[in-house]
């Protein structure tokens, strides 16, 4: 099968904060590579701004070196490079004044779409949004790109989003949360909304638990400051593991469009319980032989902040009422991965003599590494020894039936930047999608903080603190292994 790339229409894409971590990292590279399939038109310009004093040029061989350092296999393309960066401008500019806004304005076009990735720290969203306005760079149907922290509590969120609103509609706005743009992410909808097998089952009569586990490798060296003032809960559950939630628990909505999708997982998020203090398991890494600890990478030896947590909470509605959903996610642990396993119930009567195992049907959706869906089924042990039963894992992801489709399998960014030209708001998060999350995320952090909570310590390498162990086998049951 051949893989089919549209190229979207022409754009001109502004990237404030053009020279920044996650510009050279992500942006850039992913651009390339969506240039490489044909995806970005020719005539589409591509143009960094920000506070270094660069020219173009200069611009042009900051991203070569960027693409040289973080990008995948199209580094070898180095023919192709070169028509790519001709496609990028630099303007420095001075978010909070006046420098280079009417440079910046004489480089856009007309008749193209337009779009604002401000890739910079959330104080500057409002003096980048008045700027862009008061020079008329920015019309109705532009459209601005917006990333994490958003917010750092409910009451900032809201204030960031009236900040918004007083320049941009919700249909401009673009709230990024990049693992609603990963490949598996896509294809969990895809699996549970365009097959009938799945719905009967999804629900409290069937399903046993719902595990989400993030785990991490990487420490939080380099940015431990931002670090230490959001900390597991804030950096990754209020938004990429809620997320997640959302659309392993979602209704199916009435079709696969932005709003529809949005609604329903504001459902989600509103009738998602209180976690019970005892139900939340905080951690911090201790240093590894060659690691340092928590405390050493924050630069703060009286940090509380966690950089493991683990709960357990429940969805209050009649699909899901008595199901525990269990997560988890944490630096410097065992390995990456990224994993939602949906854990069917037993057999109410098994007819087999069989070797005592209680036998699980499991879906898992492993987002990374090596991602893909499988459904564990039972079935009989091949070969004579009489009726053996064994689990086995079937791949729902096909790769070898789909050939050469799979080799072209865009990374989050790049999935959604592409997204933001088309207008297709579906993987960005709502004004008040944001804002439900923190309300419940909120009252959490404000009771450990009033308990005097102090995290666990946990070894780097491990699988995070015992008590995230027995926080499970409490229950009866157990985490899936973090390996790789
Ligand atoms: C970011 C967090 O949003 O996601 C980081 O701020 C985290 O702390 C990262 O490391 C994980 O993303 P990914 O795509 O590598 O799983």
């Amino acid at each position: 099968m051949v893989s089919r790339v549209i190229p979207v229409e022409d754009f001109d894409l502004v990237i404030f904060g053009g020279t920044g971590d996650l510009a050279r990292r992500k942006i850039l590279p992913g651009l390339f590579r969506r240039f490489l399939s044909g995806q970005m038109p020719s005539t589409s310009r591509v143009i960094g701004a920000a506070r270094s004093d660069l020219d173009s040029d200069g611009y042009r061989a900051m991203i070569r070196e960027a693409i040289d350092e973080f990008g995948g296999d199209e580094k070898s393309e180095t023919a192709k490079l070169d028509a790519f960066l001709a496609q990028l401008d630099y303007v420095p500019i001075d978010a909070m004044g006046t420098g280079g806004w009417s440079d910046l304005s004489k480089l856009m076009r007309d008749g193209v779409v337009k779009a604002f990735y401000f890739s910079v720290a959330p104080s500057l969203f409002g003096p980048l949004a008045e700027r862009l306005h008061d020079h008329g760079i920015a019309g109705p149907d532009s459209r601005i790109v917006v990333e994490k922290p958003f917010g750092r509590d409910l009451a900032s969120a809201h204030e960031l989003n009236a900040t918004l609103a007083e320049h941009f509609d919700e249909r401009q706005i673009y709230r990024i949360d990049h693992y609603l743009g990963k490949e598996t992410v896509q294809n969990l909808m895809a699996v549970r909304f365009g097959n009938v097998l799945f719905e009967p089952l999804w629900n409290n009569h069937y399903v046993d638990h719902i595990q989400i586990t993030v785990a991490e490798t990487v420490g939080v060296g380099g940015r431990g400051a931002y670090y230490d003032r959001s900390g597991a809960m804030r950096d990754m559950v209020q938004n990429h593991l809620m997320q997640l939630l959302c659309l392993i628990a979602m209704e199916p909505p009435s079709e696969f469009e932005a709003d529809a999708v949005r609604d329903e997982k504001l459902k989600v998020i509103r009738a998602l319980q209180p976690v019970e203090p005892h139900h939340i398991v905080r951690g911090q890494y201790q240093a590894g032989p060659e690691t340092a600890s928590y405390r050493e990478d924050a630069e703060n030896e009286r940090s509380f902040t966690e950089s493991f947590i683990a709960m357990r909470t429940e969805i209050a509605n009649w699909r899901w009422a008595g199901v525990p959903f269990y997560m988890r996610t944490g630096k410097r642990l065992r390995a990456r991965t990224s994993e939602i396993t949906v854990v069917f119930k037993d057999l109410g009567h098994s007819i087999f003599k069989d070797d005592g195992v209680a036998h699980h049907n499991i879906l898992s959706i492993r987002l990374q590494p090596n991602e893909g869906i499988d459904l564990q089924m039972t079935i009989k042990e091949p070969g004579p020894g009489g009726m053996r039963l064994v689990d086995v894992p079937l791949d729902l992801t096909f790769a070898e039936a789909l050939g050469d489709t799979v080799e072209d399998v865009a990374d989050a960014y790049e999935r959604l930047i592409m997204d933001v030209i088309r207008g297709n708001q579906t993987l960005f998060m709502r004004g008040d999608e944001v804002e439900a999350a923190w309300a419940w995320t909120d009252p959490l952090i404000e009771g450990w903080t009033a308990r005097n909570d102090v995290p666990k310590t946990y070894e780097t390498g491990s699988a995070g603190p015992e008590d995230a162990l027995m926080l499970m086998h409490r229950d009866g049951r157990r985490w899936r292994d973090i390996k790789a």
